[in-house]
Parts: structure tokens; sequence; C-alpha cells
């Protein structure tokens, strides 16, 4: 008896074409992710295909091991692809990443693949980044709180947040780092505000993404995706 594939079945079907054996793959962090692995994993083991997934966080990285995937460290400029989630998705598919931390792995890996596929839910979608006040990610060091928090706001952030756990103790990043979350005016252009925000000292990533190229799925409520593809 053959049964219909569910939406995230698809999905992760398409995730998975293209990935050959022993291809170093990159894992982001989230629920998205999280959610979509099982159907990836499913659909590769299905072909006979095992490759090594580097993760950004020890959250994903633990569904993967859970899922008996084959978990390595980054020792290959190679990757392949990377599969991964967003906070906020623009008109020109810039993203904002970084609410679960892993933002510095994520862009090393992003910014290295020969494929990104992002998956977001279609209310992620926004014109501008920034808006509805949502907050851009900005990993700093411990030592340059004081400093890069000043100069941050010179630099157009209209409030600066320090990222709390729900004890309300400083929450840190997956490298052991202090957490922002600044608030700007809807965001114009992107990659030069993240050129700008990267150049503070202290700071060591910001959770503006501009990959390209990007293909982006767009998830509707009922599960059913759209392939937004940005140019090279
Ligand atoms: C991790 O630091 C983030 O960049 C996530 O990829 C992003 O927050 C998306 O997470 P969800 O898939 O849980 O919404």
């Amino acid at each position: 008896m053959s049964t219909k594939a569910s939406p995230t079945e698809k999905l992760g079907k398409e995730l998975a074409s293209g990935i050959r054996n022993g291809d170093t793959v990159g894992l982001g962090s989230g629920s998205t992710v999280a959610r979509l692995l099982p159907a990836m994993a499913k659909a590769m083991r299905e072909k006979g295909v095992e490759a090594i997934w580097v993760p950004t966080s020890l959250q994903i990285q633990a569904v993967a091991q859970e899922l008996k995937l084959r978990v390595g460290p980054l020792t290959s400029p190679d990757i392949v692809k990377v599969v991964d989630g967003a906070d906020q998705v623009d008109s020109r598919l810039n993203l904002i990443k970084g609410g679960g931390g892993a933002l510095l792995k994520e862009k090393v890996l992003l910014g290295s693949a020969k494929d990104s596929a992002i998956v977001a839910d279609e209310k992620k979608f926004v014109d501008k980044l920034g808006t509805g006040d949502y907050r851009v990610p900005i990993e700093v060091s411990q030592f340059a709180r004081e400093t890069a928090m000043a100069m941050l706001k010179k630099r157009g952030s209209k409030d600066v947040k320090i990222r709390l756990d729900v004890r309300g103790y400083p929450a840190y990043s997956e490298n052991g780092n202090m957490l922002f979350d600044a608030l700007f005016a809807p965001i114009d252009d992107p990659a030069r505000m993240e050129v700008e925000l990267k150049s503070i000292p202290g700071v060591l990533e910001v959770g503006i993404f501009v990959i390209r190229p990007i293909t982006v799925y767009k998830i509707r409520p009922d599960g059913a995706y759209e392939a937004l593809k940005s140019g090279a």
C-alpha cells in the first residue's frame, strides 16, 4: 500500500537531493532543522547515501546523533550543502539568524557552502529585516561588553539588550561569548550594515546574513512550500 508523502517528507527528500556519499553537509540549528532532519535522513538512507554532518550547536548535534547520523568536525573547506532555518527573511532573501546563539558557526558554514538551503515559515517573511522591531543578534567578546554596546548605539541601534536565559542570567553563544540583541530601524542595506557592525572591536559575529546563491523554502501553514532562489 503506498501512502502519500507528507510535505515534510517531500521537502526532506528535496533537501537531501544532490548529497553524495562522503559529502560534508552543514547542519544549522533550531526547531525547523530539527523537524526536517529525520525526513532528510530517511531519504538518504533509502538511497544508501551517508554524509558527514557538521553541526552548528549541541542542540542539533544531539538530534543528529539520535538519528544515528555520522557527525564530524569541519575538516574540509568543501561544504556541499548547508540546511538551516532563519528568524526573518526579507524580500531579497537576506536573513536575520542567531536566535539560538549559533550564528558564528552558521555564518562560517553558509558563507562557504556551494549550496545554501534555508527553510522558514511564511510568517517570518518581511519586506525589510528588522520589521516589527525584530532585533539583530550580535555575538560579542565579554571583554568588549561596554565598548561594543556604546558603539552599536553610535552606529544607529535604538536599543541594545544583553540576552538573558529564562532565569535572568546572561545567555551564551555556542562559542561561549555574550549575545546582544540590537534594535534598528528596518534595514535598507543589510550587506552594508553587516560590514559596519562587524567592524566594531569585540563584535565577533552579526546575525545579518547576505548569502549568495541561496534557496529559501517558504513554508505555508498547511506545510506546502515554495522554493525562492536568489541570483549568484
Ligand atoms: C540559531 O542560532 C538560529 O540561527 C536558528 O537557525 C534560527 O533561530 C531559526 O530557528 P527556528 O527554526 O527554531 O525558528
